[in-house]
């Protein structure tokens, strides 16, 4: 941390919880007098409900209520909608979609009607017996037929960016265009979504969420209710993964609460593996076109990258597509477009890597298809083009060691090996290809707020208001109060993930072990400065040492040569202290703005591709993250090979695909929508740079979270190009489009 040694791998701190069930999650939690509900959705994508029964499903046993637009309760905080293309509040983005709002249907699986019982099967039955007839409005859902009605989003950071020339790279002697899609993918934890709502009072409400971020979801609810925020409980301790999904306030949870208070139960409501595809976001279906010019010594000239992504007709969704392009390399002529197109469609929502692993796809892939033309390495393209400051805002990059993490990858996975002649390597019935890849992503420094206290019974307690949606950023914060206060592992316990602690942001876009994880190490600095001064004391055991030669080390502090030490136990109870308690705010300051602060990482693949068959295999991988110094090593290495199988998804098999004729997802499950499975994912190696960046946060540590998928797709089509000599440009890598394309 403050010198320079590498930080030693812990245990995951509630891995033996996770393992025996001990750790609960939101749907877990019994309540007495529980509802139950269960959501009843639009089979059309567009038009009005011209009629609704629910007599049936009124009367079936058990049901407390079926709620449809024309009985559902108002919602006091929805008559005023937030301004601006807000992440959250309810229920989103200042436009017009409430739901059982009205009697429009805005995309195929809005919710219309939500059926309350007494036990979950019961509300299941019920759901079936409500019926709806609707009055049918053409429908348009397909990004590729409407590319032609993109908008240009109004946030600034969206407005097309050029440096240099527009489309300068047309002037370059060689050249290549080229398209690549992504299509819609969607986050499938194992946990599924929904909320467990118990108004204890009037006004007073419990809330155990699915949430990214509890502090989120209790100002939500807060102002969709117009209560006082201390009076809403947010509970999220555990959650089984996230990946973006979770880190607004869906309508469907207002609605629940909105019910509950209603009829005066607690309800639980979880939503189907079905419901997950149209009710809590996806990754947006995205058309990208990339023009690259270079000279024939391997200078890039410029790039052009545009991009079209479908979007809601209720709600701008952005995401930072082209950021990438425009400080990746350096190149002198730069363009970047973003357009949206409003469809017919659930609105989409961040998943990890929002924006760049879209966008990285495409650029790495054209990196590599052009490096093939100028006959050069790709990674030798990559370092003549390297771009040691950011050419975007003309500033220094707060540290990046990615020139190391190309060698350390090349070394690991045999990059010796590749043969640059598409197709020349096989072994028996498949050929052997190698690729490669880079990503980045922001690496900020929010606010936190931390409260650590330790006791005269020798034991240190570190709290955060922050979710741990599966990472370990409990394991994080632990590692990073042991290593400010030399405290043992095993006495220090840590409570996240609950409203009443210290604030905290949402756990996305990569940044909670920079925030939270400074909040929790200057905390414990003060803890540590005032033990010092009560070590320092006249009558005490290390008067007369200096406080900046101490050392913290295993409960004791010692002076410098380590010839006098002083128990913590007992300078507190010397003290008569039953315990040392600070409370403390944590941001960053100036550097933010004088640095550039990215992640960077190298993906490496070697892939197996039966030529017969069209299957591809990832045979090994190999991740490098330049993410600074690095606080917790094991649960750091999890996240890179939960980003590498994420990544073989991505690559190879996810796909939501929709029948554009009824606007409906026809995979809409786990055994047709294909994730990864283990089978899927090789053995995986993770390098760290681990060197701590000098100036993002006091532990020198960059986010990780984004950059381990990032990149990784394009690095399998990069590799599955070198195996068979066939770029494929659309994702995913099915073995029809090897099959059916000529090399
Ligand atoms: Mo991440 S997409 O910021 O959960």
């Amino acid at each position: 941390m403050e010198n320079n040694t590498k930080n030693p791998p812990i245990d995951r701190v509630d891995g033996r919880m996770k393992v025996t069930g001990g750790a609960k999650y939101f749907a877990e939690f019994e309540l007495p007098n529980v509802a139950h509900c269960v959501v009843v959705t639009a089979d059309i994508a567009k038009g009005t409900i011209a009629g609704l029964d629910t007599k049936k499903a009124e009367g079936a046993s058990g049901v407390l209520g079926v709620f449809t637009h024309l009985t559902m309760p108002s919602v006091p905080g929805w008559d005023a909608p937030p301004s601006g293309n807000a992440p959250t509040g309810p229920p989103s983005g200042g436009q017009k979609y409430r739901i059982l709002g009205s009697d429009q249907v805005l995309f195929a699986g809005q919710p219309i009607a939500l059926v309350v019982a007494d036990s979950l099967e019961r509300a299941q039955y019920a759901a079936t017996l409500v019926k709806a007839t609707y009055k049918k409005q053409t429908h348009r859902t397909d990004l590729t037929k409407n590319r032609d009605k993109g908008v240009t989003p109004t946030n600034e950071r969206f407005k097309d960016y050029t440096r240099g020339e527009a489309d300068g790279y047309k002037s370059a002697p060689i050249t290549l265009e080229a398209d690549y899609t992504i299509p819609v993918e969607v986050h499938h934890p194992m946990e599924l979504h929904g909320v467990l709502v118990h108004w204890t009072e009037a006004d007073k409400v419990m809330v155990y969420a699915k949430t990214q971020g509890v502090k989120t979801t209790q100002k939500a609810i807060a102002q969709a209710f117009k209560l006082d925020e201390k009076n809403v409980h947010v509970h999220t301790e555990f959650m089984g993964g996230g990946f973006g999904m979770a880190l607004r306030t869906w309508p469907q949870e207002i609605a629940v609460a909105a019910i509950a208070k209603k009829i005066g139960r607690p309800i639980k409501m979880v939503i189907t593996r079905n419901q997950m595809f149209t009710m809590v976001g996806y990754r947006p279906n995205t058309l990208q076109t990339i023009g690259m010019g270079a000279t024939n010594e391997g200078k890039l000239v410029g790039i052009a990258h545009n991009a079209i992504a479908e979007t809601a007709s209720y709600e701008d969704f952005t995401e930072g597509t082209v950021s990438m392009t425009k400080f990746m390399y350096d190149c002198p002529n730069i363009s970047t477009r973003y357009k949206i197109v409003p469809l017919d469609r659930s609105v989409p929502i961040w998943m990890r890597g929002p924006g760049e692993a879209t966008g990285a796809f495409a650029l790495e892939s054209a990196m590599d298809e052009m490096a093939h033309k100028l006959k050069l390495d790709p990674i030798e393209f990559r370092l003549r083009n390297y771009a040691e400051t950011d050419p975007e805002r003309n500033r220094p990059f707060s540290s990046k060691n990615l020139k190391e993490a190309y060698q350390k990858g090349a070394d690991a996975i045999g990059w010796a090996n590749r043969k640059s002649e598409p197709g020349s390597v096989r072994e028996g019935n498949w050929l052997i290809g190698y690729g490669m890849s880079s990503g980045t992503f922001n690496a900020s420094r929010g606010q936190a707020t931390a409260r650590a206290v330790v006791s005269n019974d020798g034991k240190l307690l570190i709290q955060s208001a922050v979710t741990d949606i599966g990472p370990g950023t409990g394991t994080a914060m632990v590692a990073i109060a042991h290593q400010v206060l030399g405290i043992p592992l095993k006495q220090i316990n840590y409570e996240l993930g609950d409203s009443l602690l210290p604030n905290a942001p949402n756990q996305g876009g990569s940044t909670i072990t920079s925030t939270v994880g400074s909040a929790i190490h200057d905390v414990c600095s003060s803890l540590k400065n005032a033990l010092a001064e009560l070590a320092l004391k006249p009558d005490a055991p290390l008067s007369g040492s200096r406080q900046d030669e101490l050392v913290f080390d295993g409960g004791f502090v010692y002076d410098n040569t380590r010839s006098k030490k002083v128990a913590i136990v007992d300078l507190l109870k010397a003290n008569n202290m039953p315990l040392l308690e600070k409370t403390q705010e944590s941001k960053g300051g100036a550097e933010q703005q004088q640095y550039s602060m990215y992640s960077f990482s190298v993906h490496f693949v070697q892939v197996r591709v039966n030529p017969a068959t069209g299957s591809v295999r990832v045979s090994k991988a190999v991740s490098v993250a330049d993410s600074g110094r690095i606080v917790s090593p094991k649960t750091a290495a999890s996240q890179m090979i939960g980003g590498v199988a994420g990544g073989i998804g991505m690559a190879l098999t996810e796909e939501a695909v929709m029948d554009h004729r009824f606007g409906r997802f026809v995979n809409n499950n786990l055994a047709d929508y294909h994730v990864a499975v283990s089978a899927d994912v090789p053995h995986v190696e993770t390098i760290f740079i681990d060197k701590p960046d000098p100036y993002i946060n006091p532990m020198g540590s960059k986010g990780m979270g984004e950059i381990a998928l990032i990149g990784f797709a394009a690095a399998v089509a990069n590799a599955v190009f070198n195996a068979t000599g066939k770029r494929v440009r659309d994702l995913p890598i099915t073995p029809d489009k090897l099959l059916n394309k000529a090399v």
